[in-house]
């Protein structure tokens, strides 16, 4: 199938990489040359394990190319729209610049029969409208969200755990769902659940997912809270409760809460559509799953505080992770650079490490000081905060790092460590909702 995929974001890079690995010819498109010449070199402008080697296969082979040119999309029968839909500026909801530029672009290339097909988290009623726009072109839109998590995005896309499509009703839907089915024919065969909806569902399913997600998050930080005032173990807890095949220990991990390009903007931007369609109260309760959330980072530099006596000023601190997590080295929204500025600010000596996250972060916060090695960032630290659960930092050697510190204290923004081992070492290890 002759495929195009507008926007190489995150999305977008990964799914015409993937699309090609299924055997389809895409053209990956976007605004940005500088993107594109690196997509068709095989260097994503972005850490993502196995995306260079699937774009190299897929260039070499003939099937996967890019371009800057969106008259390029014209000739393929089936077109993904994959642009980013970032948070306003100063407010909640979801900035639709791109979305439109996309969509109006493409309308001049898109042939009668075509495939539109709709993939980034947009305000439930924007597909509907998007649809309207395209009328007179004979191509027909579906809503086809995307649930790939960054540093497992090519597994996510290849073999994804359930397909939406939300289609147009009649004989229109039909025949988009079944031509949909023969993109997606591989992960089909492999028995992945197919649901098929109307456009409004489409596009909720995608930020109900992220609000359920958000909020078992939320939901166990806020037991780490009661945890913290009752001298109660938070991660005892969850396991406890994960027990419940009815809960799952999924996504119940307690600590510095969530970040990244999604989760929190997402939230927001459904908070904010709700209010428009006048159902504000039914979602109140992700403002409460947000505040939990910004809370935790607070926490963080009040124990960093307790641990240093009373003051973090002039004291020297090392924070491992700057990515939002581990295998990514996206910055946006990072509770770990969230945590590593409040405490620049406040007038500790804070060094920011992180294997893959440095450059982007140093781009978005220039004040912070950083270095790619994990050795210099430890030097003589009197604290060191574990703040994105890198492999690396998980299985650090407590006796090993002793003599590299001026201090031993730790604290494990993750609950990633196993106390007994650290305390056993001499040093005072503290975590959030855990004695
Ligand atoms: C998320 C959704 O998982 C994905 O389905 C959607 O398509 C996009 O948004 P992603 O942003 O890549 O994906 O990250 P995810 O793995 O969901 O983690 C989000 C944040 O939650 C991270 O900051 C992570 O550290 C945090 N998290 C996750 C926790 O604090 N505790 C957990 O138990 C799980």
């Amino acid at each position: 199938m002759k495929i195009s995929v507008i926007g190489c974001g995150y999305l977008g890079a990964v799914h015409a990489a993937c699309m090609a690995k299924l055997g389809h010819e895409v053209v990956g498109i976007d605004t940005d040359a500088a993107k594109i010449e690196a997509l068709a070199d095989g260097r994503p402008p972005f850490f993502e394990p196995g995306l260079p080697e699937l774009l190299s296969e897929g260039v070499a082979s003939g099937r996967l190319r890019f371009s800057a040119d969106i008259a390029e999309a014209a000739g393929a029968r089936v077109h993904f729209l994959c642009v980013g839909t970032p948070q306003k500026h100063g407010e909640f909801a979801a900035d639709l610049r791109y979305v439109d530029a996309a969509f109006t672009d493409l309308r001049q290339h898109v042939n009668a029969g075509d495939l539109v097909v709709g993939k980034s988290t947009v305000p439930v009623g924007t597909a509907e409208r998007l649809a309207a726009a395209y009328e007179g072109t004979d191509a027909t839109l579906v809503w086809n969200p995307e649930f790939l998590r960054e540093g497992f995005a090519v597994k996510d896309t290849l073999h994804p755990d359930r397909l939406v499509y939300g289609v147009p009703e009649g004989a229109a839907g039909e025949q988009a769902a079944e031509l949909l089915d023969e993109v997606y024919a591989r992960p089909m065969s492999e028995g992945t659940p197919r649901i098929i909806t109307d456009y409004a569902t489409a596009q909720l399913v995608k930020v109900a997912a992220n609000s359920f997600l958000a909020t078992k998050i939320s939901f166990i930080n806020a037991m780490a809270e009661l945890c913290e005032a009752t001298g109660a173990d938070v991660t005892a807890l969850a396991d406890a409760i994960g027990h419940d095949d009815r809960i799952g220990r999924r996504f119940l991990n307690a600590g510095l809460g969530f970040g990244g390009g999604c989760l929190p903007k997402d939230i927001r931007a459904f908070m904010a559509r709700a209010g428009e369609l006048g159902v504000d109260q039914a979602l109140s309760f992700l403002r409460e799953v947000d505040a939990i959330n910004m809370r935790r980072r607070v926490r963080m530099v009040d124990l960093a505080r307790e641990v240093c006596g009373g003051s973090i000023v002039g004291r020297k601190v090392a924070v491992l992770g700057a990515a939002f997590k581990p295998n990514s080295d996206d910055v946006r929204d990072s509770p770990a650079l969230n945590v590593a500025e409040q405490m620049n600010l406040q007038g500790a000596y804070v060094t920011v490490t992180d294997p893959e996250a440095v450059e982007n972060a140093r781009r978005r916060f220039p004040d912070l000081k950083y270095t790619e090695s994990f050795e210099d960032a430890v030097e003589d630290a009197e604290l060191i905060l574990l703040l994105t659960e890198w492999k690396e930092y998980v299985e650090l050697d407590p006796t090993a790092l002793s003599d590299k510190v001026a201090q031993r204290r730790i604290l494990d923004g993750r609950n990633v460590l196993d106390p007994a081992r650290w305390r056993a070492a001499g040093w005072t290890y503290r975590a959030l909702g855990r004695p």
